[in-house]
């Protein structure tokens, strides 16, 4: 099978396809033929090693000193199952399933080997592959800090969303609306309609004012794209307002419940996935130039067909 591997840390050209055995599924494992994968900023954080200071010696000691120990990139999937082991039950050759792999990696391949038991669901049956792999990685992150900051229990909670046009910010925007918050979305001015087109009630332009000054106070500050810090927005917060950031030591931890609520709210039609651009895998290192510029709206898919 056709993979792509990050050959060592550097710049979009460590990146290289190769032809790989294709996996054999384990006795509780499902064999995906990958239709549709994402290229997030996770993905190219890890090929560029992109964190600051003593971080980057942490980040080589979890996934490898010299080269990621597992070279296949790429961490959402959505395709069709071709095999599996004699001991998986739930599912049944043919189906279409969605799915994350967190730390795992692999999804930036035609095939991947995926227990039963991990974060694989079906996928809605109103998606198609792209969709379906473009709810995934920001949609799940979005769910899980703004859970951890209890929207789920706030009554029309007030809600500051900073880099609302990233695959994280665009997914919050919408989730937030769909626990009945009251949104105002951050991103520069070019992106104000995309924000308004996905949900958000205000959108406050950070290249045309100082958005630490806004006159508002929220109960929930969410930074969507790892900028900011809670010392700039504190005076925004209401008493009991609650500020997290992406960006910090702060991580997303997956659930299938997360899966299932994603999978929910798009069959409802309240999550449209945005799709910036979609490349071949064979285009990958053109698509990890374009994740690079940090300017994406939304998910860049990486499609196995063509
Ligand atoms: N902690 C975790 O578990 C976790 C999980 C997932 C992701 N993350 C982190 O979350 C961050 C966002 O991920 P992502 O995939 O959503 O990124 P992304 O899609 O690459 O975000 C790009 C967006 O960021 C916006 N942006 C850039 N500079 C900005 C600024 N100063 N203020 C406001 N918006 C700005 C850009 O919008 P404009 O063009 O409008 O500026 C662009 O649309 C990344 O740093 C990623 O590593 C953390």
């Amino acid at each position: 099978m056709k993979a792509s591997l990050c050959t060592q840390y550097g710049p979009p050209e460590v990146i290289e396809i190769h032809d790989i055995p294709k996996p054999t599924p384990k006795s509780d494992q499902i064999l995906v033929k990958i239709i549709a994968s994402t290229l997030n900023s996770g993905d190219v954080r890890v090929r560029g090693l992109q964190v600051d200071g003593w971080m980057k010696i942490m980040m080589r000691l979890v996934i490898g000193w010299n080269k990621p120990r597992k070279p296949i990139l790429g961490v959402t999937y959505a395709g069709i199952i071709e095999a599996m082991g004699q001991d998986v039950k739930s599912y049944e050759i043919g189906d279409q399933v969605f799915g994350l792999t967190a730390f795992k990696f692999g999804c930036h391949a035609e095939y991947i080997a995926v227990s039963e038991k991990s974060m694989i669901l079906q996928m809605p049956k109103e998606a198609n592959f792209d969709e379906a792999a473009a709810i995934l990685f920001g949609g799940q992150t979005a769910i899980c800090f703004l859970h951890k900051m209890g929207i789920q229990n706030k009554n029309k909670a007030k809600v500051l969303i900073l880099g609302a046009t990233g695959s994280v910010g665009t997914s919050a925007i919408q989730i937030a609306k769909y626990y009945g918050a009251n949104v105002t979305a951050v991103c520069s001015a070019p992106n104000k309609d995309l924000c308004l087109l996905l949900g958000a009630d205000h959108v406050k332009p950070y290249d045309q004012e100082d958005i630490t000054m806004l006159p508002e106070r929220y109960d929930i500050i969410l930074d969507a794209v790892g900028k900011y810090n809670h010392k700039q927005f504190k005076k925004l917060l209401t008493q009991n307002g609650i500020f997290k950031t992406v960006g910090g030591m702060e991580y997303a931890s997956e659930s299938i419940d997360q899966l299932e609520l994603l999978s929910k709210i798009f069959t409802e039609g309240t999550l449209k996935p945005v799709i910036d651009k979609i490349f071949t895998l064979a285009d990958i290192v053109e698509a990890h130039r374009y994740v690079d510029t940090g300017r994406k709206k939304g998910n860049v898919v990486v499609s196995m067909e063509g």
